[in-house]
């Protein structure tokens, strides 16, 4: 064998054992073991479309589908709730092309989604600044919400114009009238009554928080909600974020030891 086929055979082998691996990792069925709220930060379709020479925008578009995908797997496996990142407060200092791209896309998937999440008894709950939306945006948003409210299958939790902070100084704010016009005191004021004035009211505490494209930051995503959720931050772009890796990271999730500052018994 000559030098360079020696490599190619060294590369081969090696390419093989790597694929080998990665199919034994991956797992056919669910964990006993399954978080009832799911938070995941979409994040790396610019990235990913950047990496293909195409334009963000087409990132953009790709990780509708594979928010199709996971939507779907969460209803498959009787997920509870699933909340989903899809425009920060911070996200408006994107350039506007982008902002406009991304606000058509949101106005695309609700035409495009709404029948199928209805039929499939989805619940649609926008968390976020409803009211800073730009009107046609804003418009469909409070359709789909009324339109699914009755719902009773998966909460579906779509962040627009969300912002962690935000959401904990508008709960302050609240209260805050409340006490000075005598309507609450502040002694009664516990964990549980201030949660009950976060968007996520009446749902449960995050238990599996997802972030994609390598980054391991929150990006002020659910702070009060993710006080004691589990994080998995996964190397894979959203758009390449697949049902089967949706899966391995849910068995990421069955693998950890939740004590929540206790001893384990
Ligand atoms: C996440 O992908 C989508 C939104 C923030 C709307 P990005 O657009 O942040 O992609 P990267 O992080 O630049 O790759
Ligand atoms: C967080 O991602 C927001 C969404 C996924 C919608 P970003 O890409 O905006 O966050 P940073 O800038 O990396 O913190
Ligand atoms: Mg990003």
């Amino acid at each position: 064998m000559s030098f360079l086929e020696n490599i190619r055979d060294f590369a081969g082998k090696a390419a093989t054992a790597l694929l080998r691996n990665r199919r034994a990792s991956a797992h056919t069925g669910l964990p006993e073991v399954m978080p009832r709220h799911v938070a995941i930060v979409m994040d790396g379709n610019g990235r990913w479309a950047k990496s293909r020479n195409m334009p963000r925008s087409a990132g953009h578009s790709v990780g509708v589908e594979t928010l199709r995908d996971i939507i779907r797997a969460c209803d498959d496996w009787g997920i509870e709730a699933l909340s989903i990142y899809a425009f920060s407060t911070e996200n408006w200092q994107r350039p506007k092309a982008e902002v406009d791209t991304l606000m058509g896309l949101l106005l695309q998937y609700f035409m495009s989604e709404i029948d199928e999440l209805d039929e499939k008894n989805v619940r649609i709950l926008i968390i976020g600044d409803v009211e800073g939306l730009p009107a046609p945006q804003r418009e469909a948003v409070k359709k789909a919400m009324d339109r699914t409210g009755g719902n009773t299958g998966l909460k579906l939790n779509i962040a627009l114009n969300y912002g962690g902070r935000q959401e904990l100084v508008n709960a302050a704010k609240k209260l805050m009238k409340m006490a000075v016009e005598g309507e609450i005191a502040p002694e009664r004021l516990d964990e549980g009554m201030f949660s009950d004035y976060l968007y996520t009211r009446g749902l449960p505490d995050v238990d599996l928080f997802i972030r994609t494209s390598g980054e391991m930051r929150t990006s002020n995503f659910l702070p009060w909600q993710t006080a004691y959720a589990e994080m998995v931050f996964n190397p894979v772009m959203w758009p390449d974020y697949t049902r089967q890796v949706f899966l391995d990271d849910l068995w990421v999730y069955a693998s950890r030891d939740r004590r929540f500052g206790k001893v384990k018994s």
